[in-house]
């Protein structure tokens, strides 16, 4: 396989990257500074610089290559309207360039986001056919790439990947909650408690490949996660196992976090520096429920999770200690 990787320097990207290399694919990685390699920087495949915000920057990077995974995206932003700038309107850049650039390409696959569907409404588990409700500018953002993208998907064949919170080695943002219970602290919502669900990283990865070898319909949606329903205190106590310690409960009210959410926004806004808080993330953690159905997966893909979180949380605990994150 030949295959063209954005986002190749981000925590999924990087993992994605390292498999592809590993089965003995000949791998592009489309990355913004050459300088700035990240967890990649040691893999032998090619790099060619390029944005996505910018399409003449990405011909280069598309041409006679068999799959794209477009992975790059920004989870976190300074400005709204960044959301909207990479990952709506650098989707369609990309796919333009495909179309414009690779006659032959044998599939993109988009790493879209549970976050474009948005939360399910009451109980059970969210389909693909369900209609989307994003509550976040970025999860606004990431459902406009998906619409962008399929506007062409009579151009180009074309597969999009839905995961839900994804964890595992790399991982920045569920790393906040490990800091947190090192120091004892085991933060939860005041009023009620949220299903969610989620996915280790290998095993997302494992399910972009078998997206990337399986004949599907073009324009195909699917949820990923590891098929588990998890409460989001149950996911502390977990973490909290496998470092072996206990912690104390802190119940927020949501006032509290929408009132740290802007504090952090106004830092983010004087340093430049995106925050993992903000209104749009704390719009996402007051919903009951985030769990999905990956019956469709399972079924047209083959993919079947193998890393539950007990186990995923001792793989990603030994990474942070091995790298001194913890
Ligand atoms: N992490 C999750 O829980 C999760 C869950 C569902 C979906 N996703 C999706 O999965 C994808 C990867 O997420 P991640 O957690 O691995 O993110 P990440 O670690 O923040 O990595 C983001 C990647 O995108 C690249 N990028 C950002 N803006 C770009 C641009 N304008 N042009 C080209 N490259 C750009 C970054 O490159 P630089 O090194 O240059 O910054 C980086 O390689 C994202 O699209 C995200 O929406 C993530």
């Amino acid at each position: 396989m030949k295959a063209l990787v954005t986002g190749a320097t981000g925590f999924i990207g990087s993992h994605l990257v390292e498999a592809l290399v590993q089965r003995g694919s000949q791998v592009r990685c489309l990355v913004r500074n050459k300088r700035h390699l990240g967890w990649v920087k040691d893999c032998p495949v090619e790099f060619v610089t390029g944005n996505c915000q910018e399409k003449d920057s990405l011909k280069q990077a598309v041409k006679d290559v068999e799959h794209v995974f477009h992975l790059a995206g920004v989870t976190t932003a300074v400005k709204e309207k960044t959301y909207f700038e990479v990952n709506a309107l650098g989707t369609e850049n990309l796919v333009q360039a495909c179309i414009e650039n690779n006659p032959r390409l044998k599939k993109l696959i988009y790493v879209s986001s549970q976050a474009a569907a948005g939360p399910c409404r009451g109980g059970g588990k969210k389909k693909e056919s369900d209609p989307c409700e994003p509550v976040s500018p970025y999860g606004k953002s990431k459902l406009m790439g998906e619409q962008l993208a399929l506007s062409h998907s009579h151009e180009l064949p074309l597969l999009i990947m839905r995961p839900c919170s994804v964890y595992g080695p790399r991982d920045k943002s569920f790393y906040a909650l490990f800091k947190s219970l090192s120091k004892g602290v085991k933060p939860c919502l005041s009023d009620h408690d949220q299903h969610v669900s989620m996915c280790h990283v290998q095993d997302l990865v494992r399910a972009i490949l078998l997206a990337a070898e399986t004949q599907t319909e073009n324009g195909g949606i699917f949820f990923l996660s590891d098929g588990q329903d998890y409460l989001m205190e149950e996911i502390g106590d977990i973490f909290a196992q496998a470092m072996e310690i206990s912690a104390l409960r802190l119940r927020l009210p949501k006032q509290v976090l929408y009132g740290m959410a802007f504090f952090a926004e106004c830092i983010s806004r004087v340093s430049g520096k995106p925050s993992i808080m903000s209104r749009g993330k704390v719009e996402e953690m007051i919903r009951k429920n985030w769990l999905c159905d990956i019956t469709k997966a399972r079924t047209l893909l083959g993919f079947e999770p193998r890393i539950f979180l007990a186990q995923g949380a001792k793989l990603t605990l030994a990474w942070y200690k091995k790298e001194n994150w913890l």
